[in-house]
């Protein structure tokens, strides 16, 4: 693994940016694109990682809250995955938790198996689970009505992003075409 892990720096936003939906591109998060990376309140951080060249190839942001830890993202660009790149950046969050004196770090992602493999084998263990269905007029023009019930006269509903149990899955994919599990893996920051 040829990077250096650092602090994200206000100079870094684009590559932010860019890095982080070129990394999602071919997820189950690929239209979670953003255009300002939401900040990150102190205790929380972020970490970069940067290739010998200095251009931002991975990056992580930390959430920390009463000894609890979230990572809010966690992206590496495509051209370096599976390098080592995620592990280095997360040995350095987990260094930092530790000493902020954080006990847990927790993660919430949807169902790429690639990614999941990658969480599990980073010592996180898979607990809640629920649904987020997606009722898109272009998919399937009936699948917004199915999803809404009342409708406010002269707006039509296109696109919704929806919660729901996992008892509903069977239901909620015969009547919708996207529909994720969402999960939370959760780890001690000691490992
Ligand atoms: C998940 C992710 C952060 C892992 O970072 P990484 O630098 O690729 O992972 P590492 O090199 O540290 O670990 C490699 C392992 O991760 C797993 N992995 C996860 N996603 C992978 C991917 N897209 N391609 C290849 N391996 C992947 C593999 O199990 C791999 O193990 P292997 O080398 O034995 O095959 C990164 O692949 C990524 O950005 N994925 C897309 C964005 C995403 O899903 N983010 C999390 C959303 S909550």
């Amino acid at each position: 693994m040829d990077c250096t892990v650092r602090p994200y720096l206000p100079t870094d936003e684009t590559a932010w940016l860019r890095c982080r939906a070129l990394a999602f591109l071919d997820t189950a998060y690929f239209d979670d694109v953003k255009r300002v990376r939401p900040a990150i309140a102190a205790p929380g951080f972020a970490l970069v990682a940067v290739g010998p060249d200095g251009a931002v190839i991975g990056v992580i942001d930390v959430e920390v809250e009463h000894g609890a830890a979230t990572v809010e993202t966690v992206a590496v660009h495509p051209d370096h995955r599976s390098r080592g790149v995620g592990g280095a950046l997360l040995e350095e969050a987990l260094d930092r938790l530790a000493a902020l004196g954080a006990t847990t770090l927790d993660a919430w992602t949807r169902d790429d198996p690639d990614t999941l493999r990658w969480y599990r084998s980073n010592g996180f263990a898979e607990g809640d689970h629920y649904l987020h269905v997606y009722a898109d007029y272009y998919t399937d023009a009936a699948e917004p009505d199915r999803a809404i019930g009342g409708r406010r006269p002269g707006l039509r509903p296109v696109k919704a992003l929806l919660h729901a149990a996992m008892a509903e899955e069977a239901a909620m994919r015969e009547q919708f075409a996207r529909v994720h599990v969402c999960r939370r893996f959760v780890r001690s920051v000691k490992g």
